[in-house]
């Protein structure tokens, strides 16, 4: 492998004109977070929103041109319109040939993706469960992950879709980088890991690029990364599209709790009260949009101890439940800390896929069947509305 020369890429971009300012792409300011590394070059070509299909074939001469440069084998530009969500054509370009189509605002674009606020919800998915905590690392991205496998063990049709467009995790925990191939009507087609069809920015975007979405160009990701992905057929749907969200309660939850008819969420905690108090402020959004919570996981419950089995409560216990209960949402139940779930999430293979006999995958197992249950009978719910006071 060849690092290229940082001046021979940039003396390449250059070179190219942009079209606004007649200067070359790196004078006018264009060239953002330009990640050079072995083989490869990329950065992000920051526009207006108004002036995204202008950019679209300044963004592939930038590609080709980095090509050229040598040393590069793999050119990156992604090309991120400012604005408001889903008004630019070709907002994100990725990898070698994805594109993830744009289609709001433009003339071509399907009735229902012009209207501002219209739902989001992939056509042939049943229906879509967000998993959710408003605090980071308590656990989301593993439980998302070995719920959907739980799902899977059941006998669902599961995808899983990676929210967190500025630290996905989903790529490393399925084990997977391959890239996701495109349809004849642009659509991503979803990666397939262990039963799962999944779609992460991470399958896209290479690890280690820069992440620097402003927030609407980040919901405009996840919209497409939602949307613009054949997940299902007529013939065979996908029963359940579970969301990994990122953490917090920032712009893409708010985007994602309003805009996308979501069957439910299911909300993560570890038994400290500091991530309690999240869960409530975590549960407050969900209650402004609608949005029934199916139940509470308490993860990292506790640590069984290696010789007795007996259960050793690192961080407390109990406190999930007790929320739960003053929330008036169900329990689902609790994920001990399992030295075997997170090697398996490390490894790439979960341990729900992997070993279902395992006690940490039973756990998950019996918490995807309550789901389940309540899940029955409903799949029409419309998308809600969200009021801001
Ligand atoms: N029950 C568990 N037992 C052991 N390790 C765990 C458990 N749950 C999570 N972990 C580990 O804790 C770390 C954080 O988990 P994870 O990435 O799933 O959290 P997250 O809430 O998705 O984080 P973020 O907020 O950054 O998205 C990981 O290293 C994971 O392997
Ligand atoms: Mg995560």
């Amino acid at each position: 492998m060849i690092t290229p020369d940082r001046n021979a890429v940039l003396a390449a971009l250059e070179a190219i004109l942009d079209p606004r300012s007649q200067r070359g792409l790196v004078s006018a300011g264009l060239v953002q977070g330009l990640t050079v590394g072995p083989d490869r070059a990329g950065f992000m070509l920051e526009v207006a929103a108004a002036d995204a299909q202008l950019y679209a074939p300044v963004r592939e001469a930038a590609e080709r041109a980095l090509i050229t440069v040598p040393g590069v084998r793999k050119a990156q530009v992604v090309l991120t319109a400012e604005g408001e969500p889903s008004v630019a054509p070709g907002a994100v370009r990725v990898r070698r040939g994805a594109q993830l189509s744009q289609a709001a605002q433009s003339d071509t674009a399907p009735p229902a993706a012009r209207a501002a606020n219209a739902p989001l919800n992939p056509a042939h998915v049943k229906q879509i469960i967000a998993v959710s905590s408003a605090k980071g690392g308590v656990g989301k991205s593993t439980v998302a992950v070995n719920l959907a496998c739980a799902f899977v063990q059941l006998g669902y049709r599961t995808g899983i879709l990676d929210a967190d467009v500025y630290g996905p995790s989903i790529p490393r925990m399925l084990g997977s980088d391959a890239e996701p191939a495109t349809n004849s009507d642009k659509k991503l087609i979803p990666i397939e890991a262990h039963g799962l069809k999944a779609m992460s920015i991470g399958f896209i975007v290479d690890e280690g690029a820069p992440m620097i979405w402003r927030g609407p160009m980040a919901s405009s990701a996840v919209n497409q990364l939602i949307n613009d992905v054949t997940w299902g057929t007529a013939q065979t749907p996908l029963d359940l599209l579970i969301i990994d969200m990122p953490p917090g309660t920032g712009d893409i939850q708010l985007t994602l709790a309003q805009r996308v008819a979501l069957a439910g969420a299911v909300i993560v905690s570890t038994p400290q009260e500091i991530a309690l108090i999240d869960v409530r402020r975590g549960v407050a959004m969900f209650e402004k949009t609608a949005t029934p919570i199916l139940g509470v996981i308490e993860n990292m419950a506790y640590f069984a101890d290696p010789t007795t089995g007996a259960p050793i409560p690192i961080f407390g216990r109990g406190g999930a439940k007790a929320t739960a209960e003053a929330i008036g949402a169900p329990f689902l139940g609790e994920a001990p800390i399992d030295m075997a779930l997170r090697q398996a999430c490390d490894d790439g293979a979960p341990l729900v896929a992997v070993q279902p006999d395992h006690p940490a995958s039973q756990r998950f197992i019996a918490m995807a069947a309550l789901i389940a249950q309540s899940l029955k009978g409903d799949d029409a719910r419309p998308a809600p509305s969200i009021s801001f006071d």
